[in-house]
């Protein structure tokens, strides 16, 4: 099989129709991570079918435990016969940090090879091993990994320096079954976090406070099997608003969870787009009259920085000049480049980039080097006059399950070939 694969866009058209959104990968991940805590059967149910989910069941079968998948429902069960993570998979995906907390759990020892994922920044590790350390884990550097090890982790007060995602899932992790009580202080409040936490309850976890800056949790001895549902994925729902922003439409969002979407949502609502929300279904419009916003990224309740880069495209279509604050990761603008090849006008200042949309947007030849930001190039080329190219379609796989399908169906001229 030679080439590589592309998209192939035609923008300008508008998008009607129906979409349904799946389990947020975000919440998929840590859930599946969070399997290893019990030998019984652990069923997660709705998962999205895209590439960092496999990788992750590779993680689970390389460990040595039993993964069945049957269409979105992927169930794990058995205990961990390895307590390496291999390299070529730790490169493969960032998300391989959350066997940690489970692994160090259930084996004694984690020995984790630098993880991969999207450059977005330098992605430091020091608030995960500094309260693994706090938990009583031993943890090493070699040259190119990292080794902890714990006889029995110990229930402790954990203050994160910054309200790390993965950090406060991986700390939930190794502490369920810690001797004692751990407090997580400044602990992140993603829905992804809560969607953990109501999995490892349904197991038997005795954990309270997530979705604030303070989770409590009370260690036990075991962990029983169980099924759970995650949250759906509100960056999915709201990159779809996205593209119908920049593209003009209608389109019902099935599985849009408005209850956390608030931030995502709220700065669409500066333009003339339409937004009513009724059981589950975001039902979304707009008329492409974009006005220019000012929005800053931050850590939930706050506009999530995966949606920086499909919203900033919009940006880039709005009459008047907006502003784009990033806050999360310290290189997340590698989609200005590409932007720019589109007619965008951009200025970049610190963390801040200044996008006046009055030029109007053209197709060209793109490529992505991250899966969000791929996300915003697909959306800027579906809403630019003539033909775009997109390259690194393997990112965007990481993320959105067969985004093509969805934009054709909806009405989007793209598709995916092979060069
Ligand atoms: C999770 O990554 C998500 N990934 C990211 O989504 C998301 O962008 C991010 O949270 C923020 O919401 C998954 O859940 C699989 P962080 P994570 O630890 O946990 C710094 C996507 O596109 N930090 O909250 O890696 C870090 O450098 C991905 O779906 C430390 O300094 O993010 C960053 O600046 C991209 N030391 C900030 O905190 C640490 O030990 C937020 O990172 C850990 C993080």
């Amino acid at each position: 099989m030679k080439g590589k694969e592309i998209f192939v866009i035609r923008g300008g058209n508008p998008l009607y129709g129906k979409v349904v959104v799946h389990g947020a990968k975000n919440a998929v991940l840590p859930m599946l991570a969070a399997s290893v805590l019990t030998a019984d059967k652990v069923s997660i149910c709705d998962c999205p079918l895209i590439s960092d989910v496999d990788d992750m069941v590779r993680v689970l079968e390389t460990l040595g435990v039993t993964v069945e998948r049957k269409g979105r429902e992927i169930s794990v069960s058995g205990s961990p016969k390895m307590t390496e993570i291999p390299s070529h998979l730790a490169c493969a995906m960032r998300s391989s940090v959350f066997m940690l907390g489970a692994l160090l759990s259930e084996t004694g020892e984690v020995r984790l090879f630098a993880p991969g994922g999207c450059r977005i920044g330098a992605r430091p590790l020091d608030i995960h091993f500094d309260g693994l350390t706090r938990l009583g884990a031993k943890v090493e550097y070699g040259e190119d990994f990292v080794q902890c090890t714990a006889d029995k982790l110990k229930g402790a007060d954990i203050v994160l320096k910054y309200p790390s995602v993965g950090a406060t899932e991986n700390l939930i992790m190794a502490s369920v079954k810690a001797r004692g009580t751990t407090r997580l202080i400044g602990a992140a409040r993603e829905p992804e976090i809560c969607s953990l936490v109501r999995l490892l309850r349904k197991m038997g976890a005795d954990v309270s406070g997530e979705g604030t800056p303070v989770i409590t949790v009370r260690g036990v001895d075991d962990l029983d099997g169980a099924s759970c549902i995650p949250v759906t994925d509100r960056i999915v729902a709201g990159t779809v608003m996205a593209a119908v922003a920049v593209c003009g439409g209608r389109v019902e969002i099935v599985g849009g969870d408005a209850d956390i979407m608030g931030a995502v949502i709220s700065p669409f609502l500066t333009s003339h787009t339409f937004l009513v929300e009724h059981g589950g279904v975001i039902v979304f419009e707009s008329d492409k009259m974009l006005l220019p916003t000012d929005v800053s990224t931050g850590p939930y309740p706050l506009f999530p920085t995966d949606m920086q880069a499909p919203f900033m495209a919009c940006q880039c279509y709005a009459c008047g000049l907006s502003s784009m604050r990033e806050t999360v990761f310290e290189d997340r603008f590698a989609h200005v480049g590409e932007l720019r090849k589109m007619g965008a006008d951009i200025a970049l200042a610190g963390n801040t980039a200044f996008v006046d949309g009055s030029r109007g947007m053209h197709g060209a030849n793109l490529c992505a080097s991250d899966l969000r930001g791929g996300a915003g190039l697909l959306v800027a080329a579906l809403g630019a006059d003539g033909e775009s190219t997109l390259e690194g379609v393997r990112y965007i796989d990481r993320g959105y399950e067969n985004i093509e399908e969805i934009f054709a169906l909806l009405g989007g001229k793209i598709a995916r070939q092979r060069t």
